[in-house]
């Protein structure tokens, strides 16, 4: 990651920064000389978490502010020089429960964020974090980026939408934007309170307390799983690479792993757990999508970027962080 030029002594802010992904690409920004400011709004149930941020808190700027405030972003947006915008709903039981706000944050949002942006700063650069989900079920295998978007739920048509807005900004304003429909990510930092997202690390919250890990169905749907800090540094250089921009990528590891084989990997590496079928929930079954894994050739090819870190060293990394800092998560 050391070798990302191009970000030292930039202005970036980051909205959702104290959740998951956003905290980690919070440190690895200040690692390389970026001043990062983080919007955040610490939707309940959701991954903010500012433990998330304790090695960098005095080096960011964290305002507690909403998207969707436009005198919040009309004034942070200013003299920023890269956006990643991850502040959103992502939970996808909730988006069917309460699908207006889904709808509220991640569209209005995101288009508050470019209208912000339109109005104060369009040398601003926007990266975007949307979901694989906006896909739906896959009609082949691996999914590229041309593959048909069906979305099965609420979150995965708002995503789609915001992803539509950010590239109509850079086609019609010239505000730079780059989309990522990224793929399952794990690793330290996620949210460990409930199951509704971040599946992956529900799993290991269940092996690490040694308790039956509830794997839906046979347990054979496929999905891509990547380490958080491959999708870190994947962002960086799509924020620095220029003709990475008015384009969407997929972002994922493209090996495909079953749900049971993830379950016994985890519970080999934790050495607790256990694997247990169970039924999928009614609301559950609404939303998933069945087999996905990525073709990331685009991305490989317009960024020169692919994914380093295996998945037992992914998982290896993951525990080892939850065991130093289980009482912040749990
Ligand atoms: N984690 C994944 O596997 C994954 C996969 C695909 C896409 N994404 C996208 O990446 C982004 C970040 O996801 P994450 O996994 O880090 O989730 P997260 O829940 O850990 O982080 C999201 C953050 O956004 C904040 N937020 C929500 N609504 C806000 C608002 N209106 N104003 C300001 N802040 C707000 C929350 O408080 C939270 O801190 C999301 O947009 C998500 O859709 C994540």
């Amino acid at each position: 990651m050391g070798g990302i030029k191009g970000l030292k002594n930039k202005e970036v802010l980051i909205t959702g920064g104290l959740g998951f992904i956003g905290s980690n690409l919070a440190i690895a920004l200040v690692r390389l000389g970026a001043r990062v400011t983080i919007i955040d709004n610490m939707l309940p149930r959701q991954g903010g978490n500012l433990f998330n941020i304790k090695d960098i808190a005095d080096k960011v700027k964290v305002n507690f502010s909403d998207v969707r405030n436009e005198l919040s972003m009309n004034h942070l947006v200013k003299g920023k020089d890269y956006i990643f915008h991850l502040a959103g709903q992502v939970n996808h039981v909730d988006s069917m429960r309460n699908p207006i706000q889904d709808l509220d944050i991640n569209c209005k949002g995101t288009l508050v964020l470019l209208e912000a942006l339109r109005r104060h700063n369009t040398g601003a650069r926007v990266i975007f974090a949307g979901t694989r989900g906006e896909y739906g079920s896959s009609v082949k295998l691996p999914v590229d980026e041309d593959h048909p978007t069906n979305p099965k739920g609420i979150y995965a048509v708002t995503n789609l939408t915001a992803e539509k807005m950010v590239l109509v900004y850079d086609d019609v304003h010239k505000i730079r934007g780059a989309c990522l429909r990224i793929t399952n990510t794990y690793g330290p930092r996620h949210q460990m309170m409930h199951d509704e997202y971040g599946v992956f690390n529900w799993f290991i919250r269940k092996a690490m307390d040694n308790e039956a890990i509830p794997v839906f169905g046979d347990g054979r749907i496929l999905r891509d799983f990547l380490y958080v800090e491959d999708l870190v540094e994947c962002m960086l250089m799509v924020a620095t690479t220029d003709s990475a921009y008015g384009k969407v990528f997929n972002v994922g590891t493209g090996v495909p792993v079953s749900f049971y084989d993830l379950a016994k990997t985890i519970v080999r590496i934790t050495g607790t757990g256990k694997a247990k079928f169970t039924e999928f929930t009614q609301e559950r079954k609404e939303v998933e999508p069945g087999d996905y894994y990525a073709d990331i050739s685009h991305i490989k090819k317009v960024v020169k970027w692919g994914p380093k870190i295996s998945l037992d060293e992914g998982i290896r990394k993951t525990v080892a962080y939850y065991r130093k800092y289980k009482k912040e998560y749990w």
